[in-house]
């Protein structure tokens, strides 16, 4: 597995690669979700690439960028493990040459579910987004299911701008009490992680919206939103571990009747 962290050194190795490529972007912290979309870039591609880049300007509260896990080691391990053949692990610098001067900007779903609590959010992982893909050239990009609206927002801007890449989304992973995988779950303390799979199991109860945020609430969730749109149930909720608020997130397909967000 080669490892670059110049964009001078990856693009002379990109200008080699022969077949296709296939590109699972992280955050790191990597765990069993991000080993899925790699198990998939690596089955489905001649070259496997998977990018590390803690991104500054998806983070609108800088006390959650602090405390994103930190674990390149084990994450440059489990990469070589899953059969990647190289990892592009820029600096901040090498991405933002222009200082975020420019950016991808969307104007609607963006606006709502996650992006109505986190501004500038989508703004930010659009914009890494279209960097990363115009830098790898992937034939194919792989974006996990749990992080729904913006898989269906990268989706259309690569649609939007006629990006020759296919958005490939693959299904949440799960632990076995159905907590969808995420590396926010290393925050939460053994209290919070005992009622975070209650975030997943409410979303599938049959109730309304509305009924399932004031539920969530009663059982100790800090709830953001409760909402169905186009056939998915979302929400957003935070437990509290010892003072510190960890943010969970999560969708499921829902056959309900669509009903407006909080309504009865
Ligand atoms: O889902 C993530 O890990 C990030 O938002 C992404 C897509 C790597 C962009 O920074």
């Amino acid at each position: 597995m080669r490892l670059f962290d110049t964009l001078e050194n990856w693009r002379r190795f990109r200008a080699g690669c022969v077949g296709s490529v296939g590109l699972a972007p992280t955050l790191g912290g990597l765990h069993e979700g991000h080993a899925s979309l790699i198990r998939r870039a690596r089955a489905e591609n001649h070259v496997a690439v998977v990018s590390i880049f803690l991104n500054p300007t998806q983070f609108n509260d800088q006390q959650d960028l602090a405390n994103y896990p930190a674990t390149t080691e084990a994450d440059l391990a489990k990469a070589e493990q899953l059969g990647v053949d190289a990892v592009l692990m820029p600096s901040r610098e090498a991405i933002y040459p222009d200082g975020f001067r420019f950016r991808v900007e969307e104007d609607d779903f963006s606006r709502e579910l996650c992006g109505a609590h986190r501004p500038g959010h989508f703004t930010g992982v659009l914009t890494v987004v279209m960097k990363l893909l115009n830098l790898v050239r992937p034939q194919r990009a792989y974006f996990g299911e749990k992080d729904y609206q913006q898989l269906s927002l990268i989706r259309d801007m690569a649609s939007a701008f006629f990006m020759d890449v296919a958005i490939v989304p693959c299904p949440t992973i799960r632990a076995a009490d159905g907590l969808a995988l995420s590396s926010r779950n290393a925050l939460l303390d053994a209290k919070g992680r005992r009622l975070a799979p209650k975030l997943h199991e409410m979303l599938r109860a049959d109730s309304s919206d509305g009924a399932v945020a004031e539920a969530l609430a009663g059982m100790g969730f800090e709830v953001e939103y409760v909402a169905t749109r186009e056939g998915r149930r979302f929400a957003a909720a935070a437990i509290n571990c010892g003072g510190k608020a960890v943010r969970l997130i999560d969708n499921v397909p829902f056959d309900g009747t669509e009903r407006a967000p909080g309504g009865p």
